[in-house]
């Protein structure tokens, strides 16, 4: 690379906004409740992004508002291009993004391209008839001759992924729930019909898509059986997705064609991001760049949210991940979504901060999860309470996604300022204790080291745009700089309770630490920190 293109790419990388910015996610249904059913909608949202523009943020992503029967809360979809009466209509979506667009802040959605519901009209037809022309727009199939069912594929969501269908005598093949029919994505015509959906939001002036289980879109043409995994603690009759691996069902080498004709309709566009969510390890994760540059610009690295909490193996896979990225492939980190655990809940309350503080300074975009800015904890949610599908046909396994989904506590009001009917999912016992309004005016509060650590991110081009340079680590703490010219900054993030000490010759001033009362101390040789303690140091 000439010193001009180094300039240009230079240049690139301080412009583009979702390099340099932070992504907050948006779980619509749990946000802001304008018209008090119990469930969060657009207006709300509009209504709250004062806090998120006061916060920090420069993009939102919401999962899903299209029309929905709602068997897998939005992710099952039977309009791609209308939005749910539970959550408003187009003119609130307009008022939305304008009012978006006015704080100079960017609005993504969730594309959900591998399935649609089993009660959108194009699988109301493909399932009326065998000839019917959008009979090949799902993945239908006979069982095998000998009665046996056409693979021995899994749904994530439990039991076998084929669905008999009586009327016309064949299998169809769900990867998530039988009420969302995968679509066969080898059929031009559906891919015709989706990137029309993708230009339909472009047009109205979105800014990109998460797309949804990108990794799922294609599966084997000869529809192979997946391998038993030796890891596995189920047996087969259990019919639990982790007792196979997926070999045959996700990651096929067909499905880079389909992202690269995504990203050629993004490119038509100025600006826009395309994010896949992907849940791969590294190696085969950064193929989604697409050799060229030409398929996602971000592929969710999930790596925080998979890893155990440990320091070492934390610093060898952003070494690992940062070796294998493809030259202009931009990095990202990922703490919190709708279907994990969240951070607090996972690492605990005490460790929290950290968590933040290695999201918000690693280097690559961060994806912020709503309620992680003020510490909000998975909430116990009673067994007869449970709504979520993966909970509720797993009841044994304790993995129901509910207690990461619920209302935004907003205050000590009923109902913590989030709607004035009872929500859709219950509040924790603790929110007039948790909540933003306590937050806002406590210094000391998680709100107040967020707010904080956002502020000195964007301020630092060193914090969004510098390079990464790993320090140590060991089995308590983890040491990383970030620089741009001349500025350098030193992040050590203790991942235990216990002290521990890091002896360096490193000279500088904190400027934010997990304990405010530390902030402006001056670092010379040993640095101690106190269990749970990440520090902030702009070096001399
Ligand atoms: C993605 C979504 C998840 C959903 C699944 C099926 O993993 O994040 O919430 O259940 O896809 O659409």
């Amino acid at each position: 690379m000439n010193s001009n293109q180094d300039a240009g790419k230079k240049q690139e990388n301080k412009s583009l906004w979702w390099k340099n910015g932070v992504i907050y996610q948006i779980y619509p249904r749990s946000f802001q409740d304008s018209n008090n059913d119990g469930i969060g909608d657009l207006k709300g949202i509009t209504s709250r992004l004062d806090y998120l523009q006061w916060l920090g943020i420069d993009c939102i992503w919401l999962s899903p508002i299209f029309p929905s029967p709602m068997t897998d809360f939005g992710y099952d979809i039977s309009d791609y291009q209308g939005i749910h009466p539970l959550f408003g209509t187009m003119e609130d979506f307009d008022e939305l993004l304008l009012q978006v667009h006015q704080r100079n802040m960017k609005l993504l959605l969730d594309l959900v391209p591998n399935h649609t519901s089993d009660q959108h009209p194009w699988f109301l037809e493909s399932r009326s008839s065998r000839n019917n022309p959008k009979r090949d727009w799902y993945i239908w199939h006979d069982g095998k001759e000998d009665g046996e069912l056409p693979s021995n594929w899994l749904s994530v969501f439990g039991g076998h992924a084929w669905e008999w269908d009586e009327l016309t005598v064949q299998y169809y093949y769900h990867a998530f729930l039988k009420s969302q029919p995968d679509l066969n994505w080898r059929n031009p015509e559906v891919q015709k019909a989706m990137l029309d959906v993708m230009r339909f939001w472009l047009d109205k002036g979105i800014d990109g898509f998460r797309v949804d289980v990108m990794w799922h879109m294609i599966k084997d043409a000869e529809l192979r059986d997946n391998p038993v995994s030796p890891d596995s603690v189920f047996n087969s009759e259990d019919l639990i997705y982790d007792y196979l691996i997926p070999t045959y069902t996700t990651d096929q080498p067909e499905v880079h064609d389909i992202v690269k004709m995504m990203r050629k309709v993004m490119d038509d566009y100025n600006e826009k991001v395309l994010i896949g969510e992907i849940y791969l390890p590294v190696k085969e994760l950064v193929a989604y760049y697409g050799q060229k540059e030409d398929e996602a610009h971000l592929p969710f690295n999930f790596q925080l949210l998979t890893l155990p909490w440990d320091p070492q193996q934390i610093a060898a896979v952003i070494n690992e991940y940062e070796g294998v990225l493809p030259e202009g492939g931009w990095p990202n980190w990922v703490l919190g979504n709708h279907d994990k655990t969240r951070i607090s809940s996972r690492v605990g309350r005490s460790q929290a901060r950290v968590a933040a503080l290695l999201l918000l300074t690693l280097r690559g975009t961060p994806t912020v999860y709503y309620g992680d800015e003020i510490g909000m904890r998975d909430v116990p949610i009673p067994i007869h309470e449970v709504v979520d599908p993966q909970g509720l046909n797993m009841p044994d396994l304790n993995i129901s996604r509910d207690p990461a989904r619920t209302p935004m506590q907003w205050s000590d009001k009923d109902f913590a300022g989030f709607s004035l009917y009872k929500p859709w999912l219950r509040l924790p016992d603790d929110f007039r204790r948790v909540n933003v309004e306590n937050q806002k005016t406590d210094p000391y509060s998680m709100l107040s080291f967020y707010k904080k650590l956002l502020q000195i991110r964007r301020r630092e081009p060193a914090l969004h745009i510098g390079n990464y340079i790993p320090v140590y680590a060991d089995k308590q703490m983890i040491a990383y700089m970030r620089k741009f010219e001349n500025d350098r900054f030193l992040i050590v993030l203790n991942l235990s309770h216990r002290p521990c000490y890091f002896k360096s010759e490193y000279k500088g001033k904190i400027i934010l630490s997990t304990e405010p009362e530390r902030d402006c101390n001056k670092i010379e040789s040993t640095i101690t920190l106190s269990g749970d303690e990440g520090i902030l140091v702009r070096m001399d």
